[in-house]
């Protein structure tokens, strides 16, 4: 593993949008952080599936406790050094905040992912990974609604196994139905602990279906998930509040099929990991657009660089052929790393998840998201 820098001098996020109110109240003596950023140490590593590890992760300070909080739900940003890069990324807690002494990433290692395969290839005991957070919005702590609609798939499911996880520890009285699809049913991630759970909580209601199971004595469900799947696992299918997360492919299959289901969008929360596209590996290198630059100035007040924006280009792909380095991570709107300050000027922003009020009034935008209206100035 690249050696991490604690004086580098960007931050993972600028400034990371509020996280909800924390689920449990601390039990060491060590200040909880509600925008925590530092430094854990890994504890231990565990082989889920071909591919899929979990690493736990401890204070690094030697403390007891970890110095935050979270609520199911909710991601780190981290960071490495790699190839002299730093890069940015985010991972879903998928362990319950009741567990105080460590907190669980369980990172997928794509094929070629720079930052997945560093970490399930080169990650041992006793690293440290620079991480801050929590962040998120995708939550579900049981007090938003009397059932929980969970439909996952792939690594999509780490959120909600730190949801499952923390509602049945709680005893939570609610009807909690998992809808998970995988490969194959070795792909199935945690996929003894959810059975073990299933037999003793008459709650939790688990379907899961693998699009793969050829060659195996498989006996859940095959295929993708249908409404089919969705309607015989759930009753009062629309009636009820419902999470995805899963590939952008799945998640845009699933809110067709719920919207045609009758389920109000309203009652419908998404978390996406990312776009399907390479990111660039370091500020400068990301691909020229070959449109003109026609747009609107864009000048980056920090760097003493100006630059007419091209047609359908984002400020961070500008910055990205500047060099100006602003952190980022998902480029989709959901882990707040790449917030800016913008001075002067106009925007729009197709998805701004992780801006809150504060972010709003205080003029911060997503440089992810943010496309030009007019010539705008930001801090970078
Ligand atoms: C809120 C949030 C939570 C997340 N939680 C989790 C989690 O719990 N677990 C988890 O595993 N991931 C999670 N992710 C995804 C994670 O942040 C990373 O995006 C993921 O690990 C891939 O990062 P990478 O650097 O390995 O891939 P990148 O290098 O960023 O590549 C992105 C994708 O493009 C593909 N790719 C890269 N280069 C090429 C190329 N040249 N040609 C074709 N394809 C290419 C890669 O295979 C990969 O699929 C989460 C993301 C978000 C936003
Ligand atoms: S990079 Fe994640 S919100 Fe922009």
């Amino acid at each position: 593993m690249s050696p991490l820098s604690p004086q580098e001098k960007a931050p993972l996020a600028a400034d990371p949008q509020a996280a909800p109110a924390a689920v449990l109240q601390p039990t060491s003596a060590s200040p909880v952080a509600a925008n925590w950023r530092g430094f854990l140490r890994v504890g231990s590593i565990i082989t889920e599936t071909p591919g899929v590890k979990t690493f736990r992760l401890l204070p690094s300070s030697g403390d007891r406790f970890l110095p935050f909080t979270f609520v199911p739900g909710q991601f780190l940003n981290v960071a490495f050094w790699i190839g002299g890069a730093r890069m940015n990324r985010s991972y879903s807690i998928s362990s319950s905040p009741t567990k105080r002494e460590y907190v669980d990433l369980t990172v997928k290692r794509e094929p070629r992912g720079a930052v997945s395969r560093h970490i399930v290839d080169l990650l041992r005991v006793g690293d440290l990974i620079e991480a801050a957070g929590p962040v998120g919005k995708f939550t579900f702590d049981g007090t938003e609604a009397d059932s929980i609609v969970l439909i996952a798939a792939g690594v999509g499911i780490t959120p909600m196994a730190s949801i499952t996880r923390y509602l049945i520890e709680q005893g939570w009285g609610g009807d909690i139905f998992l809808i998970y699809a995988c490969r194959t049913p070795a792909d199935f991630i945690f996929g003894d602990e959810i059975a073990a759970l299933q037999r003793v909580h008459p709650k939790l209601r688990v379907a899961v279906t693998a699009s793969k199971p050829e060659g195996t004595d498989w006996k859940g469900g095959r295929g993708r998930i249908t409404k089919e799947l969705l309607t015989q696992t759930v009753p009062d299918l629309a009636s009820r509040r419902i999470h995805i997360c899963g590939p952008p492919l799945m998640m845009e299959a699933t809110r067709a099929m719920l919207t045609e289901l009758g389920v109000p969008p309203g009652q419908v929360k998404t978390e996406s990991f990312g776009a399907i596209k390479p990111s660039p590996a370091a500020a400068g290198t990301a691909l020229k657009a070959t449109a003109p630059a026609t747009g609107p100035m864009v000048t980056f007040s920090t760097n003493r660089k100006s630059a007419r924006i091209k047609v359908d280009q984002t400020v961070l792909e500008l910055s990205e052929e500047l060099s100006i380095g602003i952190a980022n991570s998902c480029r989709v709107g959901t882990c707040g790393v790449c917030k800016v300050k913008m001075t002067s000027g106009e925007v729009a922003m197709e998805v701004e998840d992780s801006l809150d009020a504060d972010d709003k009034a205080n003029g911060i935008i997503l440089a992810c998201q943010a496309k030009p209206k007019s010539d705008i100035a930001v801090e970078a």
